[in-house]
């Protein structure tokens, strides 16, 4: 890992962390980075951090040293977000330099405390306010609260147009020595979108309606480069990733993409003969499916195909007159990320009394998440041939109605 220049004045550090679960749940499989950005005017100002893990913040401190940078030179650290993943090398870094300030919103300061015990050297700022480094050089700042936590803002550097918005269109996905757009091919921008989704749906998806007014914020900017504490920076084409982050707001609502999500579970595989029936048929009107069973899907893979599938397929059994519970556990933390106005269709085997069905039906009611389902298909025991044959022609149904919806969509402005 080497620092690299942004623009003139600005540098990108980073450190990249894989091989654990981010936020203690979602894993990881392609690693995030973490950036952190010098920029230099007469003073000098670190913008974001690296989390405060093994090693990592000495990652850090070894890239300073890489670009002849004394820890002492720092004047200002702006702490655009609390969350320990960027701010967590703040622990050794003020056991090492005294004379600094922290720049971070009024909802910052208290968090600053908690987490750390800093309570000095502090300077909140608002959106409007902003710090002049010399020699041209003034960083603004603007709010963008619950993106992703409340104390949230944005620092943007007027005199490059470089905007610096922390998890705001940021991805997972570790990082070597090719960090910006301009230096990647198709092939490596379609590897971050993904990683992107996955990012957003597991980490920012709660938080739509705070991502589009942040949108609207940074809209009103002449932003030339977008440097996020997560990912490639964005040089060449920053309104790709603005345009992407405003679709990923939209699918919360839906429709998204023309493709099915496919949930299913299954204790003794009586549920499970509908599963290759009804991926056929999925396939067959030419949307794409993606599979997943519960329990053995991360909840976190699930996320990032629903994120884009318009439609969802449930297959489960009853288990003790409810849901099976993987997919309970599931589908409450869909509600919870809103995932919203899906079209679906659930099947599944019972025994004696079924239950499943009602379960799913009050869960979709409590958390509002507005799935408009076809009629479900349940049997008893193993399915009959009557019974997959109807299972058939429901997948079908979706997947005609998820691209008619896809197809009548409104487009984004
Ligand atoms: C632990 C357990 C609890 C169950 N609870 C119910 C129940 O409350 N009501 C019901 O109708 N069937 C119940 N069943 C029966 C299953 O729903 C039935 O065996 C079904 O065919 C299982 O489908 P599967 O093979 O896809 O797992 C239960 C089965 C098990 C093993
Ligand atoms: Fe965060
Ligand atoms: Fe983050």
């Amino acid at each position: 890992m080497h620092t690299t220049q942004v623009t003139e004045g600005i540098y990108r550090l980073s450190a990249n962390a894989q091989d654990m679960l981010f936020e203690g749940i979602w894993p990881i499989p392609n690693g995030v980075s973490m950036n952190s950005y010098i920029v230099k005017g007469e003073k000098i100002a670190i913008i974001d951090g690296v989390c405060g893990w093994d090693g990592v913040p000495e990652t850090l401190y070894a890239q300073f040293d890489s670009m002849g940078l004394d820890i002492n030179d720092i004047d200002y650290v702006i702490v655009n977000h609390l969350e320990p993943d960027h701010s967590g090398w703040l622990e050794t870094f003020k056991t090492m330099r005294s004379e600094f300030q922290i720049i971070t919103s009024e909802k910052g300061k208290p968090l600053l405390e908690a987490f750390y015990g800093i309570t000095e050297n502090i300077r909140t700022v608002k959106t409007g306010d902003s710090v002049d480094l010399g020699d041209g050089r003034v960083l603004a700042f603007a709010e963008i609260p619950n993106v992703h936590w409340p104390e949230t803002m944005a620092t943007f550097d007027t005199k490059s147009g470089t905007l610096f918005p922390c998890d705001a269109f940021g991805s997972f996905g570790k990082i070597g020595d090719a960090p910006y757009d301009d230096q990647l091919t198709d092939e490596d921008l379609a590897f971050f979108e993904k990683e992107a989704v996955r990012y957003y749906s597991n980490i920012v998806a709660a938080f739509c309606l705070p991502v589009q007014k942040a949108i609207q914020a940074v809209e009103s900017l002449p932003v030339k480069i977008i440097a996020p504490g997560h990912g490639l920076v964005w040089r060449k084409n920053p309104k790709k990733i603005i345009d992407d982050y405003k679709r990923y707001a939209s699918y919360s609502k839906g429709p998204a993409k023309a493709e099915v999500t496919f949930i299913w579970g299954s204790m003794y595989g009586n549920t499970q003969q509908g599963v290759e029936p009804v991926i056929k048929a999925l396939e067959e009107e030419g949307v794409k499916v993606h599979v997943h069973q519960v329990p053995e899907s991360p909840l976190g893979d699930i996320l990032a195909s629903i994120w884009n599938s318009t439609g969802v397929v449930l297959g489960m059994p009853t288990y003790e007159y409810k849901m099976f519970p993987p997919m309970y556990m599931v589908l409450d933390e869909l509600g919870k990320k809103r995932v919203l106005n899906r079209k679906a269709f659930r099947f599944g085997s019972y025994g004696w009394s079924g239950g499943a069905q009602k379960e799913l039906e009050t869960l979709n009611a409590h958390l509002k998440m507005h799935w408009d389902f076809l009629e479900p298909h349940e049997f008893k025991g193993r399915p009959t041939d009557t019974d997959i044959d109807i299972l058939v022609d429901r997948a079908r149904q979706l997947a005609r109605d998820v691209k008619e919806m896809v197809a009548n969509a409104p487009a984004l402005d």
